[in-house]
């Protein structure tokens, strides 16, 4: 193959387009010739990928030089195109260029302006393809960065929207996973679909032997789209496919589908890792959840006591702002609040008269044996210091350590809340439950003592908002 550079010349005169052609093949262009310009769109649809320059006349009959330029700029982008004017007024340059020209020639043509200003063309339209490269290659990476460091679906699909949409102006993207529901796709319908009916694990196998990335069209609302779908791969193999569309019109190069296909290995691994990370710790949970009903099931009278806490301590947490992750850990804390009771002779837990103070010196030993059960499991993070500090109060007075307000965690904190409350507005065997209303204004008086203000504040604010007060 020639490495010379192609120039497709557009006039509808004969002598013009013999005339260059003379002088760009002694500089060595290889030429093509159109005599309008529905022959040059033609052309280049076929040999798109052979043509590298066109030069056009401005004024020929059907299809004017403009527009052809106009159709040629928004189906081909990075196509060098210069104009040949015979009207050398400043008005023409200007709107030659302001519709996306790489320059203009004015006739009569003076050999070397003819050749300089191609050369200078082809070198300005390399360096901005390098440049939109570059632009692409810059965002992938960031955007790579921010994917391998999240586990959170909705970080990872608002990431993807402002790349794939946002940065490379495409229609949409749909992901469909083989084995797994994923609520995750910026896409129409009929795409879906589509993709759906036409793409089976079978199918697509077939496809990825031959293919990196498999083309196609499809119609609807009476606009054409070019889909591009990109295999999603794990360590087991093919796990899903990436379609990515946009407007037929639009074309997308070959280093650029490439770029993509990066980027698709990329999310996929990313929700790879959410995707894991949800599946373990929804095992955590599990669990952590039969844990907590070996010990609530020791007293029939506190059995779902480690579930409410839980909600209230959520509830907590929700009102309060914080993250995820907290969320997640005060959600483990509440179930396993009380996980020391395990260890305490069952007879002391479920016995219904006042217990004597050796006793109850006793059943104070539930918060650190909580601790000690609960400190080798290394996901719980900070949760058997919550634990081993629940029963603590503002002033000092509570157990284990008599910790004051500032040395007690917050997990800490919102536990004894939710726990007290939990306790006040069900039945025990010593006394009947106290309404919500009663219980949160035993809240209100142990402020600033037993319990956090902020915590009591954010509990009493999410239980109006819930209806129970
Ligand atoms: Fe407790």
């Amino acid at each position: 193959m020639s490495n010379r550079m192609s120039v497709l010349i557009v006039d509808d005169e004969d002598y013009i387009r013999d005339s260059i052609k003379l002088l760009l093949e002694d500089d060595n262009y290889n030429c093509i010739e159109a005599n309008n310009g529905y022959e040059a769109l033609e052309l280049l649809e076929k040999r798109e990928d052979e043509i590298n320059v066109i030069l056009s006349d401005i004024k020929m009959p059907e299809m004017d030089g403009i527009t052809l330029l106009k159709i040629i700029k928004e189906k081909y982008p990075n196509k060098v195109v210069i104009i040949i004017t015979g009207y050398p007024s400043l008005e023409t340059a200007v709107e030659t260029l302001k519709m996306g020209a790489d320059d203009y020639i004015t006739k009569p043509f003076n050999v070397n302006e003819v050749s300089s200003k191609l050369q200078k063309a082809i070198e300005s339209s390399k360096l901005k393809k390098e440049v939109i490269l570059l632009n692409d290659v810059v965002s992938i990476y960031e955007s790579t960065k921010l994917l391998s460091s999240t586990i959170s679906q909705e970080e990872i699909f608002l990431e993807v929207h402002k790349n794939i949409i946002g940065e490379w102006g495409m229609s949409g993207f749909y992901v469909k996973l083989f084995d797994r529901k994923l609520s995750f796709q910026y896409a129409d319908s009929r795409v879906i679909d589509y993709v759906n009916e036409e793409f089976s694990p079978k199918n697509v196998i077939i496809i990825f032997k031959k293919v990196d990335v498999f083309q196609f069209n499809i119609q609807y609302d009476n606009k054409g789209y070019s889909c591009f779908l990109f295999p999603m791969y794990s360590k087991n193999g093919l796990w899903g496919i990436f379609c990515i569309y946009c407007d037929a019109k639009k074309k997308i190069s070959d280093i650029r589908k490439h770029i993509m296909n990066t980027y698709v290995g990329e999310i996929s691994l990313a929700l790879q890792n959410s995707l894991a990370y949800i599946e373990i710790s929804d095992g955590y949970l599990q669990t952590v959840t039969s844990l907590s009903n070996a010990v609530d099931a020791k007293d029939s009278y506190t059995r779902g006591h480690s579930e409410n806490v839980k909600k209230y301590s959520t509830m907590i947490v929700e009102e309060m702002g914080f993250n995820s992750i907290f969320e997640k850990y005060m959600t483990y804390a509440g179930l396993l609040h009380d996980i020391g009771k395990i260890g305490i002779d069952t007879y002391i837990i479920v016995k219904p008269d006042k217990l004597s103070s050796i006793e109850f010196e006793e059943i104070k030993k539930h918060s650190l044996y909580g601790k000690e059960i609960l400190e080798p499991i290394t996901f719980l993070g900070d949760v058997p210091y919550y634990v081993l500090f629940h029963h603590e109060k503002l002033d000092g007075s509570g157990y284990p350590y008599g910790l004051t307000a500032h040395e007690i965690p917050i997990g800490s904190k919102i536990l004894a809340v939710a726990d007290s409350y939990d306790a006040m507005t069900t039945d025990r065997s010593y006394r009947p439950r106290r309404n919500a209303i009663q219980a949160v204004e035993e809240l209100d008086r142990c402020v600033g003592t037993q319990f956090d203000r902020d915590v009591v504040a954010a509990f009493k604010s999410a239980l109006k908002k819930k209806g129970y007060i």
